[in-house]
C-alpha cells in the first residue's frame, strides 16, 4: 500500500464511487459536485492514485461544524483509516477555530457506529435529530 491523505481534492465522481461502494441511493453526479464544491474540507485517502477513504466536513469553523460521509472501502476497512480519517477532520478543526474557544463537532451514527466515535470523544445528548427533504427549485445544475 502507498497511502497518502489529500485535502480538497475528492471529485463527485470520487465520491460517488466510494458512498456507493459501502452504500445504495447514491446522490446524483450534479449533487455530489455541488456538494464537494460548498463542503469545509474533503480528506481522501488515496492508495497510489486510487481514492480508498473519504470524509467531509461542513460548517462554520467558529462555531460549529458537521461530520459527513466517512467512508473506508470495504477492503481498506480494519486497517485505521477511519481513524486517519478523524483525526485529519478533528485536527483541522483545532488548527483553524479562535484559539482557545470550543468548536462544536457533530455528526450522526447508526447505532453500530457509535462506538467508533465514541472513541473520538463523541457522545450522543438527548436532542433528536429532525429531518426534512426539501425539492429543491433553484438554479444549480
Ligand atoms: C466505520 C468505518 C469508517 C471505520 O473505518 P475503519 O477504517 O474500518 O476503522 P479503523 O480501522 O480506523 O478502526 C479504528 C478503531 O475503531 C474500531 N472500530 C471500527 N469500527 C467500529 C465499530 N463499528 N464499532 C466499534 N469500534 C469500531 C476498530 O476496532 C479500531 O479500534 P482499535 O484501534 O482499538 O483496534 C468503516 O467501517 C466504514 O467506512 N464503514 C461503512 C461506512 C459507514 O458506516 N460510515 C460511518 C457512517 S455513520
Amino acid at each position: 500500500m502507498d497511502l497518502r491523505i489529500v485535502h480538497d481534492q475528492l471529485t463527485g465522481e470520487q465520491f460517488i464511487k466510494l458512498w456507493s461502494s459501502v452504500w445504495d441511493g447514491a446522490p446524483t453526479l450534479k449533487q455530489a459536485e455541488l456538494a464537494m464544491e460548498n463542503s469545509l474540507l474533503r480528506v481522501t485517502v488515496l492508495d497510489g492514485e486510487k481514492p480508498v477513504a473519504m470524509a467531509r466536513m461542513i460548517g462554520d469553523l467558529g462555531l460549529c461544524c458537521y461530520i459527513k460521509d466517512v467512508i473506508v472501502s470495504p477492503e481498506y476497512q480494519g486497517r485505521g483509516l477511519g481513524r486517519l480519517l478523524m483525526k485529519e477532520l478533528i485536527g483541522f478543526v483545532k488548527s483553524h477555530g479562535v484559539p482557545g474557544t470550543a468548536v462544536s463537532a457533530e455528526l450522526c451514527a447508526m447505532p453500530d457506529k457509535m462506538p467508533f466515535y465514541g472513541q473520538f470523544g463523541f457522545a450522543a445528548n438527548e436532542a433528536q435529530r429532525m429531518r426534512l427533504y426539501i425539492t429543491a427549485e433553484g438554479s444549480a445544475g
